[in-house]
């Protein structure tokens, strides 16, 4: 797995100091209680859990198809529960998860819907799925899509529409020159 390959050196290398305004962007934005049980897929070494865990009193879960990057996260987060394992197979109980999110990570989804049916099936009823990705020029995105094998960068209005396909609703979107922040509500 390409990410396990250079997982002890992402925190410091660049593609790891970029995604640190998109953990910004993202943080801004998550609405999460004491109490909640937040679900980070895609999760890397666990940055955004440990982040949100110097605020709140979450009780956090991440996956990671990297078996180094759940070593690191679980080093960075002792207290949370870590799995290795793939997006399209969340290994967690029907509406058991108050917060679904995926930073960085959703356009590196080789199945995208089904991971969107999974964050569906996990989130309980009034839950919410936070996506924070890049927003690249159609140019850029292009580009990317074409010659890396791992990625499939969405427009917003493309991710929106997505969503709202399998029953989401949109709460908020941000969107700055680079990075869209989607905030999706599993209705009641
Ligand atoms: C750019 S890193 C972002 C990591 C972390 N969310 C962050 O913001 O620092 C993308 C992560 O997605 C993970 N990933 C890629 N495909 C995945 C999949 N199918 N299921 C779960 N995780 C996946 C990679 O292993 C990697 O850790």
């Amino acid at each position: 797995m390409e990410f396990d390959r250079f997982a002890s050196s992402y925190d410091s290398s660049f593609m790891g100091r970029g995604s640190r305004r998109f953990y910004a962007d993202l943080i801004r934005e998550l609405d999460v209680e004491d109490g909640d049980a937040v679900l980070d897929v895609g999760c890397g070494t666990g940055s955004v859990l440990r982040y949100i865990a110097d605020k709140k009193q979450i009780n956090g879960f991440g996956i990671d198809v990297s078996e180094n990057m759940v070593a690191l996260a679980r080093q960075k987060n002792p207290a949370f529960s870590f799995v290795a394992g793939d997006s399209a197979r969340l290994p967690y109980a029907d509406g058991s998860m108050d917060t679904v999110m995926a930073c960085m990570a959703y356009h590196h989804f080789p199945n995208q819907a089904a991971f969107r049916r999974e964050a569906w099936r996990v989130l309980k009823p009034g839950g919410s799925l936070y996506i924070c990705d890049p927003r690249f020029p159609w140019l850029v995105r292009a580009f990317f899509n074409t010659f890396f094998k791992d990625a499939a960068f969405r427009t917003v209005q493309r991710n929106i529409a997505d969503f709202a396909a399998d029953g989401f609703r949109l709460a908020n979107a941000t969107k700055d020159f680079y990075v869209q922040v989607l905030c999706f509500d599993k209705p009641l």
